[in-house]
């Protein structure tokens, strides 16, 4: 199934990132938080005329449009709760084919797709900061995810000009964090014990490891 229009949840650092991609690929976008905000405005090395990626943007404060949507993004904050009322709620409304994917770094997928009666179309699509700028997307499977959903999520990731990393199970940090955050961990080990400092570390990285940004 191609994706020809998007439904972002949450309006904020990382849903106006990921809208802004979906619309520089030529998807059109609509936006939704709990106050209508268009702070988006990023101005990326692009060919196309800015406002005509933007004019591919919607914004809404309420769900009715996600039956417009092949694709569902929920972006709201790292919440449990929250995360599963807003499914309960997109649910209700979205079209019987959409996939409904979130963008969460931590909670279990298969919690929030338990909450919904289309478990096998829900899965995990998780965008690094700054969405714009980094190229790997995460395509988790939860438990129940459909083979054709995980092929379509994956298609879509292409679709926007990223790379899709396929995680095919469901585990605590996915795959990038779970490597990431104990090498964070180690690291301020090493400056707490004052093995060396964030500077030398973060260079040590740079330059011995690729790491562009070093770890702090
Ligand atoms: N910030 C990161 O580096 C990063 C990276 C990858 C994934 N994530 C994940 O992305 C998600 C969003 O993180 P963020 O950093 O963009 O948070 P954020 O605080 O910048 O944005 C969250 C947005 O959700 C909106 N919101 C809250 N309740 C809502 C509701 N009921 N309906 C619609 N919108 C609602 C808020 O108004 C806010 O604009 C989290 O699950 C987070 O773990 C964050």
């Amino acid at each position: 199934m191609e994706i020809k229009k998007v439904f972002v949840v949450g309006a904020g650092l990382m849903g106006g990132g990921i809208a802004q991609v979906c619309a520089q690929a030529g998807i059109d976008v609509i936006l939704n938080d709990v106050w209508s905000v268009g702070k988006f405005i990023e101005k990326g090395k692009v060919q196309e005329d800015l406002e005509q990626i933007m004019s591919r943007i919607e914004s809404t404060v309420d769900y009715e449009r996600v039956t417009e949507a092949g694709l569902v993004i929920e972006a709201v904050f790292e919440n449990l709760e929250l995360k599963q009322k807003v499914f309960r709620e997109i649910d209700g409304l979205a079209r019987k084919d959409a996939v409904i994917a979130t963008n969460t770094s931590a909670i279990p997928i298969s919690e929030l797709a338990s909450v919904t009666a289309r478990p096998e179309r829900v899965l995990g699509l998780h965008f690094f900061s700054p969405a714009p700028m980094m190229q790997a997307v995460e395509v988790i499977r939860g438990i129940a995810t459909s083979d054709s959903v995980f092929a379509t999520a994956k298609a879509f990731v292409l679709q926007i000009g990223k790379e899709p990393i396929m995680v095919n199970r469901d585990v605590a940090g996915f795959v990038i964090n779970r490597i990431n955050f104990p090498s964070a961990i180690e690291a301020m080990r090493l400056v707490e014990q004052g093995v060396a400092t964030v500077k030398e570390i973060d260079k040590g990285l740079r330059l011995g490891s690729g790491r562009k940004m070093g770890i702090f």
